[in-house]
């Protein structure tokens, strides 16, 4: 008797075993950081009975040891949850913009009206972020770069951008124009993103040019002449010098006549002739600047447009002091004859009065 009732329990439960199972389709899904994942389940248990109950659940480590607690428990995953299983067979779930924290183990269980059951085995989440690297980050114009894309998530393809725009090869030769911030998005899931990463690219002046200022003092002739370099430089250009060109001597040699990025020449000395010019020189080499006339002759100091404005200047003022003292003579001495002749209507009808 006592060996029939044990046998039967041992037959109950084994039934109990067969008819009931969780089964999930992936144990171990691999997921982007704001992303969504889903994780397909089917479920079984005999027939005859009724589902009450569905619940998913998350492992927590909780004062050193595991437990399950509800999703619908975690304020920060409850939200981001989603149970698209029903009542009958199907217990997957859902879970959308996924955070790194979200990894970790998954658990489901459910009750019918006759016992519960939960899932011994779990689903693994693991959630992974894409980290573009540029290497190296700080080259020489010239120079090769490699962009990688790295995740722990299995990655078919990536793609790469560019300030918003596609880049075709993710390994190049790096010219100026290659400067920026780069990303890497998974191709055919455009929405998962790394962070941006950048390359500066360092190149020698490039477009060194020379800006002209003729400084006018209160006399009206420029006194000095302002020479400004300045170029397109990574990093920014730090030394100038200047170079004036002798040209009187048959085989024309270069002086220096200054440094820094400005250079004032008084006019008195743009006698000496030659044209000049700068090199902008920055930590990866040197460029020059094209060569910039002031004077060509003893006879034309500046440029005829400005003398034709300073003459016309003088003569304008001259005319002014000339004609100005004849004007108030004049004006004066007309003045004091009507004041007369008022005087003398005054006192013709002063009687009147
Ligand atoms: C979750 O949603 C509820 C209602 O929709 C809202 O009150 C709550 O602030 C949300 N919690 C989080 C963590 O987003
Ligand atoms: C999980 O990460 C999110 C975003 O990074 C953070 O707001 C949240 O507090 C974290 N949750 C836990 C339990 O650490
Ligand atoms: C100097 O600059 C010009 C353009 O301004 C550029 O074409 C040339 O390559 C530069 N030379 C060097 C040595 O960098
Ligand atoms: C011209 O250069 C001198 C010396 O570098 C400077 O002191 C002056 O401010 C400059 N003048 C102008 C108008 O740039
Ligand atoms: C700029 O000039 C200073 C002083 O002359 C020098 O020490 C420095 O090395 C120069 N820098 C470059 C990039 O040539
Ligand atoms: C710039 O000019 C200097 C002086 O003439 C010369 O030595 C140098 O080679 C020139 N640099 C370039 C890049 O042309």
């Amino acid at each position: 008797m006592m060996i029939t009732i044990l046998l039967l329990v041992i037959l109950k439960a084994g039934a109990l075993r067969a008819g009931l199972s969780v089964t999930f389709e992936n144990p171990n899904p691999c997921a982007f950081k704001g992303s969504s994942v889903e994780f397909r389940c089917s479920y079984s248990y005999d027939d005859g009975q009724t589902v009450i109950e569905t619940t998913w659940y998350k492992g927590e480590l909780k004062d050193g040891t595991w437990v399950r607690v509800k999703l619908s428990d975690l304020p920060l995953i409850k939200n981001r949850s989603e149970y698209v299983g029903d009542k009958q067979h199907d217990c997957s779930l859902a879970l959308h913009d996924l955070q790194l924290n979200d990894t970790g183990y998954y658990y489901f269980r459910f009750d019918t009206d006759k016992y519960g059951r939960r899932s011994r085995k779990s689903v693994y989440l693991s959630v992974t972020e894409l980290r573009a690297r540029v290497h190296p980050d700080t080259v020489r114009a010239g120079d090769d770069v490699t962009l990688e894309c790295n995740t722990s998530c299995k990655l078919h393809s990536a793609l790469w951008y560019k300030d918003g725009r596609p880049v075709t090869k993710p390994k190049f030769q790096a010219q100026a124009e290659d400067a920026g911030k780069y990303l890497c998005v998974v191709e055919g899931q455009e929405s998962v993103r790394s962070d941006p990463v950048a390359l500066d690219v360092h190149y020698p002046p490039m477009d060194v040019s020379v800006e002209v200022r003729y400084i006018v003092n209160q006399t009206d002739f420029p006194s000095i002449v302002n020479l400004t370099c300045s170029s397109s430089a990574n990093p920014a250009a730090v030394n100038y010098t200047w170079f004036r060109r002798k040209t009187k001597s048959s085989s024309s040699s270069l002086l220096q006549v200054g440094s820094g990025q400005v250079l004032s020449v008084p006019i008195v000395e743009l006698s000496h002739g030659g044209p000049y010019n700068c090199q902008a020189r920055n930590t990866v080499g040197e460029n020059n600047s094209t060569e910039v006339l002031l004077r060509e002759d003893d006879d034309s100091t500046l440029t005829s447009l400005n003398y034709i404005l300073i003459l016309v200047g003088i003569g304008v003022k001259a005319v002014i002091l000339l004609v100005l003292p004849l004007v108030i003579v004049w004006a004066w001495r007309r003045g004091s004859s009507s004041d007369v002749e008022k005087e003398e209507n005054n006192c013709d009808f002063s009687t009147d009065v």
